[in-house]
């Protein structure tokens, strides 16, 4: 099995159960409030860890009691989190996440020791990245440090696996070349291409934008419609399968996490992308980022009794 190696965020995410959205201006009497370990970084460390992969990570927390159950969470699940920089004085990052009635979520974020993962950080674990064989990012840290640590890994031969969410509109060309795969969602497709798009054949000519400043493949996720996988053989959907959501935060991570789990275990794209899908079909029916997560068991069962 290869390995796999997650540069990224840890958040204490603080999850609030809400009827729906409140508007500007209004109070709103919510259903419930939890702390759950999230981050988009450590969801994708911890999904292909409690699948069975062999995983690292690399990121920043602080000496905090959000940082010390952070890192056990992953530890809990056979993640080697030697690479999590533990920094004095700091605040661990953390997400505000509301919930709505129909599953859907908005989220807030506060930074803290995210913004402290440094080009440093990186060099002080090249080890990791020389001994890893997938390497997964987002962009919950400093677009900077990611595009150096890709270009680090791809100068090394590793394939390199790139979720862009949070989406950002001025990312330079440069971050894009020699990454192996990414998996926006539409609008993230959007914020990324800087155009509003409409219908598949957009969809396919942002992606084959994209895929022009040197990413090989690009997924690009419809949520509870599908995935369109856009690469050298042309245009691909895959139709998801029909759940009833609960919370579909962290169904992104879990799905990028088992997809690269399953190249990992040597799958092709096709096979890896369903398992992916499975997967989150499953995380979006449970509450919670890291507490939606299956085990292998549970994705492998999956639609035998449908
Ligand atoms: O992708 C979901 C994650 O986004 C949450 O766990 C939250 O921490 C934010 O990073």
């Amino acid at each position: 099995m290869k390995k796999i190696l997650v540069i990224g965020s840890l958040n204490m995410d603080t999850v609030i159960e809400t009827p729906y959205m409140p508007k500007s201006g209004e109070t709103l009497t919510g259903k419930g409030v939890f702390l759950v370990p999230g981050g988009k970084g450590a969801n994708q460390a911890y999904a292909a860890g409690k699948l069975g992969g062999n995983v690292s990570m690399i990121g920043a927390v602080a000496d905090d009691s959000f940082g010390k159950m952070l890192t056990d969470n992953l530890e809990k699940v056979g993640v080697n989190t030697a690479g999590i920089a533990v920094m004095e004085g700091e605040t661990t990052g953390q997400a505000f996440i509301t919930v709505d009635g129909c599953g859907a979520n908005s989220i807030i974020l506060i930074g803290g020791t995210n913004a402290k993962v440094s080009r440093e950080l990186i060099d002080e674990n090249r080890a990791l990245i020389e001994d890893c064989d997938i390497l997964m990012m987002q962009l919950e840290i400093d677009p900077a440090v990611v595009e150096y640590a890709k270009d680090l890994a791809v100068s090394l031969g590793k394939m390199v696996i790139l979720d862009p969410a949070p989406a950002k509109g001025n990312l330079p060309d440069s971050i894009w070349k020699g990454v192996a795969y990414i998996k926006p969602n539409e609008t993230e497709l959007e914020i990324l291409t800087g155009r509003s798009l409409n219908g598949e054949e957009e969809r396919r000519e942002a992606a084959e934008q994209l895929r022009a400043k040197g990413v090989k493949n690009v997924m690009v996720s419809l949520g509870g419609d599908g995935l369109l996988l856009v690469n050298d053989d042309g245009c691909r959907f895959f139709p998801a399968h029909k759940v009833n959501a609960v919370d579909t935060t962290a169904a992104g991570d879990c799905f990028t996490a088992s997809f690269a789990l399953a190249l990992s275990k040597g799958e092709s794209v096709e096979e890896a992308i369903r398992f992916g899908q499975k997967a989150s079909a499953i995380a979006v029916t449970r509450k919670g980022a890291q507490t939606s997560i299956p085990s292998l068991e549970e994705v492998l069962a999956y639609g035998m009794n449908l």
